[in-house]
């Protein structure tokens, strides 16, 4: 376990709940030191506080990534807490499914701010930190909605879409200093953002298990992991990528689930 002045440091944006919060806790296991920052500051002071308490050490900052000074305010907290700043993962997000022909400029230029430009506005704070790391990296968040045609999801593809192509423009724009970038792109994960959106009754439980083969969603520390992975130097040649943590939802088609193909006729076993 890392301690108050070993291990890299991670800055996890969006960081007290979900799978910012998994992505700490997860890191922090593997030996990081972790500064949660989230505009719920409470909620990032309880992680963070939570995370310290086993072991490693942990602080944590409030943030909006709607706001450049604020993003920058709490990167520089985040980067001198230790003097150091290793990997930058911007997990902050909301959810905000309704009709494209309905979208109105306030909630389209809404979603767009946190998801997209939020993320830019992350990784362009923490790159003067980042430049200085021995192995940095960012991991940042995109969603299978930015693969495949998810109703009701106009303004959330888009932006997801946008961070895609963020982190292959940085992946190779930012190479010279050092710098990795990629992304996961999670299928439906079992948060408090997807929760609160089944219990209002605006996304049914049941049609979400069965988008994918496993028929079940994701837990939030199975995208933790990946995250973490792509974080370290154990993915030294890994950047400018999206690592798909969807059980296959994705990759499904059209078969029918649990139907065996007939055997080929004249085809000898
Ligand atoms: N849950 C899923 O099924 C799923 C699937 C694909 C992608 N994602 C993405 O994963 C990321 C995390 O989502 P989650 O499901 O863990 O959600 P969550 O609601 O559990 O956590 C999101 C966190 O972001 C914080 N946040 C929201 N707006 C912010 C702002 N303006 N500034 C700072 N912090 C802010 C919230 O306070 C919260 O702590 C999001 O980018 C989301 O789009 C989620």
């Amino acid at each position: 376990m890392a301690g108050e002045d070993e291990g890299p440091v991670a800055l996890v944006i969006g960081g007290a709940s979900g799978i910012g919060e998994a992505t700490a806790d997860e890191l922090a296991q593997q030996g990081w030191r972790v500064v949660v920052a989230d505009r719920d500051t409470e909620g990032a002071e309880r992680v963070a506080t939570r995370i310290g308490k086993t072991g490693p050490a942990a602080h944590w900052v409030g943030v909006d990534v709607t706001s450049t000074s604020s993003v920058e305010a709490a990167t520089r907290d985040a980067a001198e807490r230790w003097n150091r700043l290793d990997a930058v993962i911007p997990c902050a997000g909301v959810i905000d499914p309704s009709p494209s022909d309905a979208l109105e400029d306030d909630a389209l230029l809404r979603m767009l701010d946190i998801h997209l430009v939020g993320t830019i506005r992350c990784l362009r704070a923490a790159f003067p930190y980042l430049r200085e790391a021995a192995e940095p990296a960012i991991v940042a968040i995109s969603s299978v909605a930015a693969h495949i045609g998810t109703p009701h999801r106009l303004s959330y593809a888009a932006a997801k879409g946008g961070v895609e192509s963020v982190v292959r423009t940085l992946a190779v724009e930012w190479a010279p200093s050092g710098i990795r970038i990629n992304a996961v792109a999670p299928g439906w994960v079992k948060t408090p953002m997807i929760a609160t959106a089944i219990d209002a009754g605006r996304l049914d439980a049941s049609t979400l298990e069965k988008l994918s083969p496993f028929e079940r969603l994701a837990e939030p520390v199975e995208v933790a992991r990946a995250i973490a992975f792509l974080a370290s130097p154990a993915a030294s040649y890994v950047s400018g990528t999206t690592l798909l943590v969807d059980g296959a939802l994705t990759v499904r088609g059209p078969w029918p689930q649990g139907v065996v193909p007939p055997p080929v006729r004249g085809h000898r076993s």
